[in-house]
């Protein structure tokens, strides 16, 4: 998606509702970069809701909340229940949650019965897949029956056997082909965003200029309308798998260290718990 400016308040929604998909490619088109980041949980999505105008339900919970080395353990039965939660606990921002490894990829009727048990039983917005060309004939299948899709292309983390690891795309020419075809097709299809991860710069810049899409890069390019990174990565939150793209705005992994830390100094000490931190009142009989 083309823009002439760029706008550095926060996005207006409207406050009797949710940001829907028309009011975001109106943000977009407005000029306005478009923030996402990621809520496996009650306490982050309630966190993270005025402050963002997407929260992505991430598969990547596998690898930060479970500890699994790729995302593709991942099931839709825990999709669901950390998008229930994520739904729960918020009110304004959209929340698009992650299709599963192996939940959408056999077929697009296979895709559809997924994703509409996830919307259905979390009320979220919409859903992501992985994917470009393999994937259009699926988007396009989805979006005509009303399930507005979020594509996501270049570095597509269910494909790490696949790709031999999690490294930059778009070295090779034929990964930029590639990068620009996907683009194309889920343009096409019907995918109302894309987001395009670990993705050279200069292949994603050329390729958003040829296809209009509401872009949502992550390693990829700030020429994309919106950016989107892991919740826990940008808060230093003891992730042992840090991307190079990732820029640290805080130091929760150090935080968590102190408090607990001087928890268990005091626990040991005896001087926890005190009298204003025990149960006290009046006894009945
Ligand atoms: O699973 C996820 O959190 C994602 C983002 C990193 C884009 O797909």
């Amino acid at each position: 998606m083309s823009r002439t400016e760029s706008a550095s308040e926060p996005q207006a929604v409207n406050s009797r509702g949710r940001l829907t998909v028309p009011k975001l490619l109106a943000l977009a088109e407005d000029g306005q970069k478009i923030v996402c980041l990621t809520a496996y949980s009650a306490p982050m999505a309630r966190l993270l809701d005025p402050l963002v105008d997407i929260i992505l339900v991430g598969d990547s919970l596998g690898m930060v909340l479970y500890g699994y080395d790729s995302t593709l353990a991942v099931t839709l039965p825990m999709m669901i229940e950390h998008g229930k939660a994520v739904v729960r606990s918020s009110s304004r921002a959209m929340v698009v949650v992650d299709l599963p490894f192996g939940s959408y990829q056999q077929s697009p009727a296979q895709a559809f019965a997924s994703a509409a048990e996830v919307m259905a039983a979390t009320g979220c917005t919409a859903v992501k897949l992985e994917g470009g060309v393999e994937m259009a004939e699926t988007i396009e299948f989805l979006v005509a029956r009303g399930i507005p899709v979020m594509a996501h292309i270049g570095m597509t983390p269910q494909s790490v056997n696949q790709l031999g690891g999690y490294g930059a795309r778009g070295k090779l020419q034929a990964e930029r082909d590639r990068i620009q075809g996907d683009l194309h097709a889920v343009k096409v299809s019907g995918a109302f965003a894309v987001v395009i991860e670990n993705v050279m710069e200069e292949v994603v810049v050329e390729a958003i200029a040829k296809v209009e899409i509401l872009t949502i890069g992550i390693g990829a390019s700030a020429a994309c309308d919106g950016q989107v990174l892991v919740t826990e990565d940008i808060c230093g939150f003891a992730s042992p798998f840090k991307p190079r793209f990732v820029k640290p705005y805080g130091d929760l992994g150090a935080e968590v260290t102190r408090a607990a830390g001087e928890f268990a100094r005091e626990v040991r000490a005896g001087v926890f718990p005190d009298a204003d931190h025990v149960t006290r009142g009046v006894m009945k009989k």
